[in-house]
């Protein structure tokens, strides 16, 4: 390896540290429109009640689920031309797309909503393979290291694994066919976050307004945001039917989608309530207004990306303030952050002193 190499693994090492998003993080509350015109249409500018959100953090990559054009778009965040390419058609009503990787390059994952099931999409190709047996009113769609794929079916308040492995589905969260606000059922899930070992499932729980943490094996859920009793609000403690979640695998943080309520909540862990990081500001069209956001992403940077469903549009809300929460954290990151700079510094003068 030559100081070169070991110079670009530290950098990058370094970036990934950075990208980190603080439990105390700010966003801009003023948006920037990413793909979409607004206004609804099937032009390559242009989405149509797009419904499910996702981004390639690496490759710089937003995938849109346009519901009504009945496509997969896809957006190149560095090219501010925001002309979407569509990397699936012909299909009917996507909800959510999830993006894995493969030999072959990006493969798409899409659950397609009257159409029961959820499709695969190598790169490139021109038609979908149906993965696991049918998912009824298919809603959200995530994918783990072992390639297991989870899908949540709607109408049938549960969220079950498939195996390519074994060619099973198994059900992991929620009972069939049965609804209600008790720990151990759903009512009408719709997104979902997976972690990448498939340990925990994270479950908008929508007609209950809350979100749901399921871990493997275990036959109920623990609430991390919302009222665990399953009522709608608007206050900092309730959720009025969330759509989607994101949880940050690192900080254990929880970010919602409020439907409802057009805002974005923020749970930090064993909080009691949320606080907003955008929108809540009325359903509307103006820069800091949202109209039925359905999904959210983050990039690489950290910025928070929603899907902005009655309006037609993706806004990108800018990471501004990535500070640490306390003083205390801020004391520890700066020790980490001069402890990191001394190692490299001793590498980069023992590996020097090697080549002389
Ligand atoms: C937020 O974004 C808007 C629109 O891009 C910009 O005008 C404004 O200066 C930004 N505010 C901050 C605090 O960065
Ligand atoms: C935004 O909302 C206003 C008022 O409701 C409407 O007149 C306008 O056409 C909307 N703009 C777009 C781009 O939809
Ligand atoms: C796209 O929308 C136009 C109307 O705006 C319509 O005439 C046309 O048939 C649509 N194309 C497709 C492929 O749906
Ligand atoms: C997987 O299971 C489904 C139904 O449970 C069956 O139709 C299909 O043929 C199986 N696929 C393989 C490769 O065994
Ligand atoms: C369960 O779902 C059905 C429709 O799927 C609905 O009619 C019923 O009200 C729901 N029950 C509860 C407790 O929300
Ligand atoms: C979800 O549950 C797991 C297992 O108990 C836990 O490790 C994780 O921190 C929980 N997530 C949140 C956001 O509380």
């Amino acid at each position: 390896m030559t100081m070169m190499h070991i110079l670009l693994i530290l950098c990058f090492c370094l970036s990934v540290v950075s990208s980190t998003v603080s439990p105390c993080a700010k966003w801009n509350t003023t948006g920037v429109t990413i793909a979409g015109t607004g206004e609804a249409g099937n032009s390559s500018f242009q989405i149509d009640s797009a419904k499910g959100i996702f981004i390639h953090k690496e490759r710089n990559e937003l995938y849109v689920a346009d519901f009504s054009n009945d496509r997969v778009q896809k957006f190149l965040l560095a090219d501010p031309s925001r002309i979407g390419i569509t990397v699936a058609s012909g299909i009917k009503n996507p909800m959510k797309v999830y993006v894995d990787d493969d030999i072959s390059g990006p493969t798409v994952y899409v659950s397609l909503r009257f159409l029961n099931r959820v499709e695969k999409w190598m790169n490139g190709a021109t038609q979908g393979v149906q993965v696991g047996g049918e998912c009824q009113l298919c809603s959200g769609v995530s994918v783990d290291k072992e390639k297991n794929v989870y899908m949540s079916e709607s109408n049938r308040h549960r969220v079950v694994q498939w195996s390519p492995r074994t060619n099973m589905t198994t059900v992991v969260a929620g009972k069939t066919d049965t609804n209600g606000s008790t720990s151990d059922l759903l009512n009408h899930p719709q997104g979902i976050y997976v972690n990448r070992d498939g340990s925990i499932i994270y479950v908008a729980d929508m007609w209950n307004s809350r979100i749901q943490n399921w871990t493997t094996a275990s036959r109920e859920g623990t609430t991390v945001a919302g009222s665990n009793q399953g009522t709608e609000g608007h206050d900092p403690e309730t959720l009025d039917y969330p759509n989607d979640v994101i949880v940050d695998d690192e900080t254990n943080v929880v970010y919602v989608i409020d439907t409802s309520n057009n805002r974005v909540q923020r749970w930090k862990p064993f909080a009691s309530e949320g606080d907003t990081i955008v929108g809540d500001r009325g359903a509307g069209n103006a820069t800091n207004q949202l109209n039925k956001p359905v999904d959210l992403a983050f990039d690489m940077k950290g910025n928070l990306y929603v899907m902005d469903m009655e309006n037609n549009r993706v806004e990108m809300f800018e990471l501004i303030d990535n500070r640490p929460c306390s003083l205390e954290s801020a004391a520890s990151s700066s020790i980490l952050g001069s402890m990191i700079t001394t190692i490299i510094i001793s590498i980069i003068s023992f590996i020097s002193m090697i080549h002389i």
